[in-house]
């Protein structure tokens, strides 16, 4: 299996954030610019993105009584995303499709990695194996301060598995997600999600305009 390539695919796009973060309201603007710039994006979204790979999301979200040890989420977490690469993202980016993805391994990095505190070394082994060499070509990060992120979500109705956790987990999520932002600044948008929608969007309006020239 070779995960080389050609340089005629589409573009991987991808965004990220903590809890509460406008992630669908974005995702949105962000699909009518792209079409508006005459470029096709197929949308999907990790943990899921394929039939088996919503399963495996409804596992990791589900509130349970026996709690889900930290390597078998995170093992989870990369079966989904074998099972979404190999049977959609990839063929769409070799027919050339952009694709635009919500979340993908920085969201392991900083939950699994940050979050959870888990063996970095571990999650690079894994991303290598899974991915060969596919990365984002461009992430939004969308940034808030987790009690007004956690706030938002929560009025969203019934807490999953993930928004169950303490203020103090988000924000070594988010701390990771920054930190993961500053190593990578060519294919990292940083977007201050504490601003007027109108804001955040004109922000990664720029984010988008810059990275299409
Ligand atoms: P969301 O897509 O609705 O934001 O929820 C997905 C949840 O899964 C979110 O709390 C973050 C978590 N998650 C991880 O912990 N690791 C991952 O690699 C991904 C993609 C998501």
């Amino acid at each position: 299996m070779t995960m080389k390539i050609a340089d005629t695919r589409g573009k991987f796009l991808t965004i990220e954030g903590t809890e509460g973060v406008g992630k669908s309201t974005n995702i949105a603007y962000i699909q009518s610019y792209l079409t508006s710039q005459g470029i096709e994006v197929l949308t999907t979204r990790e943990p899921g993105g394929t039939p088996l790979a919503e399963d495996i999301r409804e596992l990791l979200l589900q509130n349970r009584d026996e709690k889900m040890d930290e390597t078998a989420e995170l093992l989870l977490v990369f079966a989904a995303r074998a099972q979404h690469l190999q049977t959609v993202i990839l063929p769409a980016l070799e027919r050339g499709q952009w694709v635009l993805c919500d979340r993908f391994t920085d969201a392991t990095y900083a939950y699994q990695g940050g979050g959870r505190g888990l063996d970095l070394a571990l999650i690079e082994m894994l991303e290598q194996r899974i991915q060969g060499d596919i990365r984002p070509d461009l992430t939004l990060l969308l940034d808030i301060d987790v009690t007004i992120g956690l706030e938002r979500a929560g009025r969203r109705g019934e807490l999953d598995r993930f928004e169950h956790e303490h203020v103090a987990f988000f924000e070594k999520v988010r701390h990771a997600y920054l930190a993961r932002a500053a190593t990578f600044p060519e294919r990292y948008g940083v977007v201050d999600a504490s601003q007027s929608l109108e804001q955040v969007q004109l922000q990664v309006r720029d984010h988008l305009a810059h990275f299409l020239q």
